[in-house]
């Protein structure tokens, strides 16, 4: 039986949990992290790629750029392409110089577990049972098994970082939660293949057979996504049916070929929308996607979560720092602004880009008029460009 003691008990080791544990040690503020997976685990999970213009900044600030401006790859625009046609979206100049960065979310885990471990931080890999307790109290604590042992963590704040599935956000006591969801009629399979990038930003193609979108993450690798039916089985997608389906919903009436090449790795991933309220419950705060989610349309699940992480270092480091409560009391109200604006987003995106599974031919004139509108009008394109590039960052 071992017990330590610090002052934030993180659960989970996401982007969530590792940013703040790091935003926190900038601050001089003690955390534990503790994750169920191990560290080869979490830095293997192949899952977004999309970094806001305020998520580089954020990284960067915090001394965690290099390998970043490196390696990542600076994109200004992105492609809608429907009707055999591409139409491009000059994020950049819509949005008054902001742009993205391509950067896979296993490299940001990376980065941040090797910030962590540079500077002796408290990260513990592999734990199981964990649970949290006392959260209504002044002296909360979480309880788990380490390395065969029983560890108990005394903490002054817990941390619920630990995605969707985790505990935490079932500790919070029944009536307390307000839950809004939706789910989509279909699901996501996605591929890295060994294929070098032929366009050189993102493509996100609307096609009567489903939706599809073109990525990378390097100049050697090629990230592939098509819509499945949401209860898809991998085994009925063997490599070749995935490219002939990719060649089918890219390629353009001008010639445009995508390069194909050995699949490294392919899994499905369901869609959905999902928002908890309030993100906090006496001493537990939940962030990232403990708390909510959004289809991956619109590239904000991993953003969404290092914003609410921003926001919380910064309310924890007044709370530790001057015995300032309104900051942290105000967390999930401040969160959730920027949140309901990416749900509103994503499920834009997500509705006009797919095709809904016994939806009339109405709807699907609908989102072919709305395709239109958005490559043709500024207003409309900017309004696109804006949101995917992140809105900026209230101030915290
Ligand atoms: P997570 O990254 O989920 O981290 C939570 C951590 O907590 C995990 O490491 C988990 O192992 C750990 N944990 C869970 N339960 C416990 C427990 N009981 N005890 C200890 N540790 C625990 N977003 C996009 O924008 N584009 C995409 O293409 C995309 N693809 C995705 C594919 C998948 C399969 C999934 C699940 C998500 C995807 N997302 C995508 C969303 C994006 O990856 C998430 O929004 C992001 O990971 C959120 O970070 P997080 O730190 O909040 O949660
Ligand atoms: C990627 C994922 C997304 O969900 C998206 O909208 C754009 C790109 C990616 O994994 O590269």
């Amino acid at each position: 039986m071992k017990t330590m003691k610090t002052k934030v008990g993180i659960v989970g080791a996401g982007p969530a949990g590792l940013l703040l544990s790091h935003l926190l040690h900038l601050a001089g503020i003690s955390s534990i992290v503790l994750e169920s997976r191990s560290r080869a685990y979490v830095e293997q999970r192949v899952r977004a790629g999309v970094l806001e213009q305020g998520t580089v900044d954020l990284l960067t600030q915090s001394g965690l750029g290099d390998r970043l401006h490196r390696e990542g790859l600076r994109h200004h625009g992105i492609e809608l392409r429907f009707g055999g046609q591409g139409h491009r979206i000059d994020m950049t100049a819509l949005t008054g110089g902001r742009a993205i960065v391509v950067y896979g979310q296993q490299e940001v885990v990376k980065d941040l577990i090797a910030a962590r471990v540079a500077a002796d931080g408290a990260l513990h890999f592999g734990v199981s049972d964990l649970a949290v307790h006392d959260i209504d109290s002044s002296s909360p604590f979480i309880r788990c098994q380490h390395d065969g042992d029983d560890l108990t963590v005394r903490c002054d704040i817990i941390a619920g970082c630990d995605g969707f599935h985790g505990v935490c956000r079932d500790a919070i006591p029944p009536g307390i939660l307000k839950v809004f969801e939706r789910t989509y009629p279909f699901a996501w399979l996605g591929i890295l293949a060994k294929a070098r990038p032929t366009h050189e930003e993102l493509i996100y193609a609307y096609h009567e057979r489903g939706f599809a979108l073109y990525s990378m993450r390097s100049p050697e690798i090629t990230r592939l996504y098509l819509q499945v039916p949401p209860d898809e089985d991998i085994s009925n997608w063997p490599d070749d049916r995935i490219w002939t389906e990719l060649r089918t919903r890219l390629e353009t009436d001008d010639g445009w070929k995508l390069e194909e090449g050995p699949v490294l790795e392919k899994g499905i991933t369901g869609m959905r929308s999902f928002v908890a309220e309030p993100m906090q419950f006496g001493r537990l705060v939940l962030a990232g996607d403990a708390a909510h989610i959004v289809p991956p349309t619109g590239a904000k699940g991993m953003n969404l979560a290092i914003a609410d992480v921003r926001v919380l270092a910064h309310a924890l480091t007044r709370y530790f720092g001057d015995g300032r409560n309104d900051l942290l009391a105000a967390y999930s109200q401040t969160c959730l602004k920027r949140i309901w604006r990416a749900e509103h987003f994503s499920w834009w995106m997500t509705s006009m880009l797919h095709i809904f599974p016994g939806d009339d031919t109405f709807g699907g004139r609908l989102q072919r008029s709305q395709l239109d509108y958005v490559v043709r009008s500024t207003a409309a394109c900017t309004s696109l460009a804006e949101n995917y590039v992140g809105l900026p960052f209230a101030d915290p």
